[in-house]
């Protein structure tokens, strides 16, 4: 018998790809949707089964989920996340898929994007279909832009406070939850899965990326305002920069300093450390 094929959205994103070998490492039957073929088949290379749907088009996913019995449903950030993801989930209703697995996030951040994330829980949770939700905490892979100051100086800077700490999650234990999840199937159901590193400071990090990258590195804190300011100057856009100042004030309460042991008890190993994360990406951080 064949293996139920597993239908995976986001492979070409941050944790997407860190997936893809997961999965070809399993077996499992998977085909890739993407929006852009072109793009993801550079991404993904010519062996895997690769079909094109777009997130903003509900129709496209009809055709993209045919003969699908898991759906995986993960895409970036967007002001639209939520009508975007919803026309996947009908859709997957409409298919006959028979699971659900999402990325989510922090679901009790008042952010906008955790707050799309929730209602599309909510929204899956009620669909009748089988489900599971996986809820990393602050990615890693941030610090590209949290700690962008490192290419051309000493020093970061955020609004968060210097003692407030943050337990980070390597996208790469991410995709190895997610990997254990698709192929493991029963026995995660109706599950939501809060998934962290260890819990450091951005006083911490500086002291790790000393430490690993052999520079002396400081985090500026600056008023909310100010790291407003900054960011727009850099060209984020308004609804990003106002989810962030909500997950600012958020993780200022402590909030995201909650540690879980979410990877070792699925994944099967520790959570790895953002000293492995820095050392395994030192090169994105060095002075150019
Ligand atoms: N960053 C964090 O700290 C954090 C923490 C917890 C949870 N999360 C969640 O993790 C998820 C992934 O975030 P990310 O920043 O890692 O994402 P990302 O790297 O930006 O990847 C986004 C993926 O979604 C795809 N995508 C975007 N729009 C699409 C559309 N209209 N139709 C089809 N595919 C589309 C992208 O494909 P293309 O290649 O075509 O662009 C890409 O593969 C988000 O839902 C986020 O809320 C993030």
């Amino acid at each position: 018998m064949s293996k139920p094929l597993i239908a995976v959205t986001g492979a070409t994103g941050v944790t997407g790809q860190h997936l893809v070998p997961r999965l070809a490492a399993r077996g499992l039957n998977i085909r890739y949707i993407a929006r852009d073929i072109e793009k993801a088949r550079q991404v993904l290379g010519d062996d895997v089964e690769l079909v094109s749907a777009d997130l903003d088009d509900g129709t496209s996913f009809d055709r993209a989920l045919e003969g699908v019995h898991t759906l995986y449903l993960n895409s970036g950030h967007s002001p639209a996340l939520e009508e975007q993801q919803t026309n996947a989930i009908e859709a997957a209703v409409a298919a006959g898929c028979e699971r659900i697995v999402k990325l989510s996030g922090n679901i009790d951040s008042p952010a906008p994007i955790p707050e799309a994330h929730k209602a599309l829980e909510g929204k899956i949770a009620a669909c009748g279909l089988r489900y599971t939700f996986l809820r990393p905490n602050f990615y890693m892979t941030n610090l590209h832009y949290v700690a962008a100051g490192l290419k051309d100086g000493d020093s970061f800077t955020s609004a968060i406070p210097r003692d407030v700490e943050i337990s980070m999650t390597d996208p790469r234990d991410v995709a190895d939850l997610t990997a254990t999840v698709l192929a493991e199937d029963a026995g995660h159901d109706g599950q939501g899965y809060y998934q962290t590193g260890a819990a450091v400071s951005l006083d911490e990090v500086a002291e790790t990326f000393s430490r690993v990258l052999k520079r002396d590195i400081r985090y500026e804190m600056v008023d909310v305002d100010v790291w407003e300011d900054m960011v727009t100057r850099r060209g984020l856009p308004s609804w990003l920069i106002e989810h962030q100042v909500k997950m600012i004030g958020f993780a200022a309460n402590g909030a995201y300093a909650y540690e879980t042991t979410a990877t070792q008890d699925i994944a099967g190993h520790p959570s790895r450390t953002l000293e492995t994360f820095i050392a395994d990406h030192a090169q994105a951080f060095a002075r150019t």
